[in-house]
């Protein structure tokens, strides 16, 4: 299945079972919202999840690009991105998370072709609920407390989940979710019972409503049986074929950032100091660190016009390529302006010994340079 038939059997089947389909929103959430950047599909649902009752009815589904910057470190391994796309679907107290658990289950044997004997699932062990669903359908549970309880922030709609993943290794199945890094997460069913206030007290919501969140680029790496979500064909546009010969991981790296910074310029964000063009400006440096360590002549204007365009276009965004290219390009400029001028003094000061806070702190305020870039100049080292 390649990407459009994977989306379209997502969104189909939940049509077919009465969701209306909402439009796919920005990164950048709307005005007033406190988070950086949409991290989930749920992220503009929030008031919706919270009880009012939304426009387009008790039953969504819809298609989400998603950033979170949490697993940025985890970006370079088989199944992180910075930039993802979240297949969703959501009962706003129109049917509980019973009715999901097994629609979930029927949509991943039936219209994905996966064997329940390739699924794990992990539940939270207060949720008896889901535990009985997946006991009567068939599918090993695992019980956990902590890592199956979701909220998208500190007060607003949580609750427990339940994480479906799917064995990708060459054996049979072992192991458990929690103990073989080759049973993978593809599918997490939210039941969103309660909502968190601000001093930490937990209200009932009645009846529940329900969120659910496939990572799109992770279940094509298993339907289309690759090693690793670069290998799926949504980052073909993406082999940079010998452009920047570098050795896997920071490949990996260097194409996520890429390709995550032309969403983000997509979406109207310009590099900054501060806030969600920081974000930008810390993924533009970590590709030409990777790239500089290599050979400090590589530049970003080589980067051929291809992936900018696929790119924007999968992702309906409005910007050019020549906008993108011209943002990525400047701040290369800058960044390499401040690095000639900053390494002569990192180097000085480090030849006293390893660098303190005062250091970071002196190197910051007199020279302009962000503690982030001084370590990227050791690291050069
Ligand atoms: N909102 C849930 C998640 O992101 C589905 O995992």
């Amino acid at each position: 299945m390649n990407v459009d038939q994977t989306v379209r059997t997502f969104l189909d089947f939940y049509r077919e079972r009465g969701h209306l389909l909402i439009s796919e929103h920005s990164l950048v959430p709307p005005p007033g919202d406190p988070v950086l950047f949409t991290t989930s599909g749920m992220h503009p649902l929030t008031p919706y999840l919270s009880g009012r009752p939304h426009p387009r009815g008790p039953r969504l589904v819809n298609l989400q690009r998603c950033l979170r910057t949490t697993d940025l470190d985890e970006v370079g391994d088989d199944t992180h991105l910075t930039v993802f796309r979240m297949l969703g679907s959501w009962s706003l107290g129109s049917y509980p998370g019973v009715q999901s658990l097994t629609w979930g289950h029927e949509l991943i044997r039936d219209g994905f072709g996966i064997d329940s004997d390739r699924l794990h699932v992990t539940v939270h062990e207060d949720d008896l609920e889901s535990l009985r669903t997946w006991e009567r359908i068939g599918v090993p549970v695992e019980l956990t407390r902590d890592e199956n309880w979701w909220s998208n922030g500190p007060t607003g709609p949580c609750g427990p989940d339940s994480e479906i993943f799917v064995w990708t290794g060459d054996t049979p199945p072992e192991g458990t979710p929690t103990t073989d890094p080759r049973w993978v997460e593809v599918w997490n069913h939210v039941m969103m019972r309660y909502l968190r206030h601000e001093d930490g007290r937990l209200e009932p919501v009645t009846p529940e409503r329900v969120d659910t969140g496939m990572g799109l680029e992770r279940m094509l790496t298993i339907l289309q049986r690759k090693r690793s979500v670069y290998d799926t064909d949504v980052f073909r546009p993406w082999r940079l074929d010998g452009l920047w010969p570098l050795d896997e991981r920071s490949q990996r790296v260097v194409t996520d950032h890429l390709r995550s910074s032309v969403v983000v310029i997509g979406d109207g964000v310009r590099p900054s100091p501060n806030g969600r063009g920081y974000v930008l400006r810390r993924l533009v440096r970590r590709v030409l660190t990777r790239l500089w360590r290599v050979d400090p002549e590589w530049t970003l204007g080589d980067l051929p016009t291809g992936p900018i365009e696929s790119t924007i276009d999968h992702f309906g965004q409005p910007t050019g390529v020549g906008q993108v290219r011209e943002v990525l390009l400047s701040e290369e400029d800058r960044f390499r302006r401040l690095m000639t001028r900053g390494r002569p003094v990192v180097t000085r000061r480090r030849s006293r010994g390893p660098l303190t806070d005062d250091d970071f702190r002196y190197l910051h305020d007199t020279y302009g340079l962000p503690r982030e870039l001084v370590v990227d100049l050791l690291e050069e080292r």
